[in-house]
């Protein structure tokens, strides 16, 4: 139990200072932000029956667009929108994917997550991007894309290093790489520098920040969020 409130104290912290530095379009979470527990009215008490840890929960697809929609997300419990059957990220991927008619990849480790919001603030604190978590499948042919989408949720004020290690997998250069993130609060945080130096020799273009609990419970204004970002990016298909 200590360790547990040790972990959400730093977690405060963590967010309370990617606030400070973040470049999010959305309102910022005070330094005052609560201990990210799930409120007990948006947490039920049945875990997800199909956490997104598993590798063989959901495809990764793969078609002949030459922009890739590449997503780490979690299933479970996750911080303000309790247990849910599907990530945040992954409905921004979707979105963005669906927009303009790109190609989807799910990157999902090899051993699975906790399904429950204590377990993955434990499990993440243990990672490191230098030995990042394996990554069950690779990208087929990621010679065919131009451009790739990266997105992640942000965890502790940065990406998590699953995600370090997917874009150290790849040689991007000649690339323009579009990051994405969701988040509680610290907007892109550190991401956009990490995504920078990670993604050697591509054109790292800016990233779109959406709260987990706007993509997840009011989908409408994440749409419009995305749409007016892919539309800045001169990205959407004309009418
Ligand atoms: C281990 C962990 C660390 C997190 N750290 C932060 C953080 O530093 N700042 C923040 O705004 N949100 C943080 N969050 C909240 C997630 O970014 C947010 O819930 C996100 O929408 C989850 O996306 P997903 O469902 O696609 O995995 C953290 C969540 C977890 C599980």
């Amino acid at each position: 139990m200590k360790r547990i409130l040790s972990l959400m104290m730093t977690f405060s912290l963590a967010l309370s200072l990617a606030a400070c530095g973040g470049t999010d379009n959305e309102t910022q979470t005070p330094p005052t932000a609560p201990p990210p527990s799930v409120p007990e009215s948006s947490a039920p008490a049945a875990p997800s029956a199909d956490p997104s840890g598993d590798p063989t929960a959901e495809p990764s697809a793969s078609g002949d667009s030459n922009i890739l929609v590449a997503y780490f997300s979690l299933a479970g419990e996750q911080y303000e929108v309790g247990v849910i059957e599907k990530g945040n990220t992954e409905i921004v991927a979707e979105m963005i994917a669906e927009a303009i008619g790109a190609d989807l990849f799910s990157i999902q480790p090899v051993t699975p997550y906790p399904t429950t919001y204590d377990g993955l603030l434990e499990v993440s604190q243990q990672e490191s991007p230098e030995a990042p978590p394996a990554i069950a499948e690779t990208v087929a042919d990621m010679e065919q894309y131009d451009t790739v989408f990266i997105g992640y949720p942000i965890w502790w004020g940065d990406i998590p290093a699953i995600v370090a290690g997917f874009l150290e997998s790849y040689d991007f250069s000649g690339k323009t790489v579009i990051p994405f993130a969701t988040h509680a609060g610290s907007g892109m945080g550190q991401t956009q520098g990490t995504v920078e130096s990670l993604a050697t020799g591509a054109d790292v273009l800016d990233g779109l920040a959406i709260r987990g609990q706007t993509a997840q419970n009011d989908p409408d204004t994440a749409k419009e969020d995305v749409t007016a970002w892919l539309e800045e990016l001169g990205l959407l298909p004309q009418a």
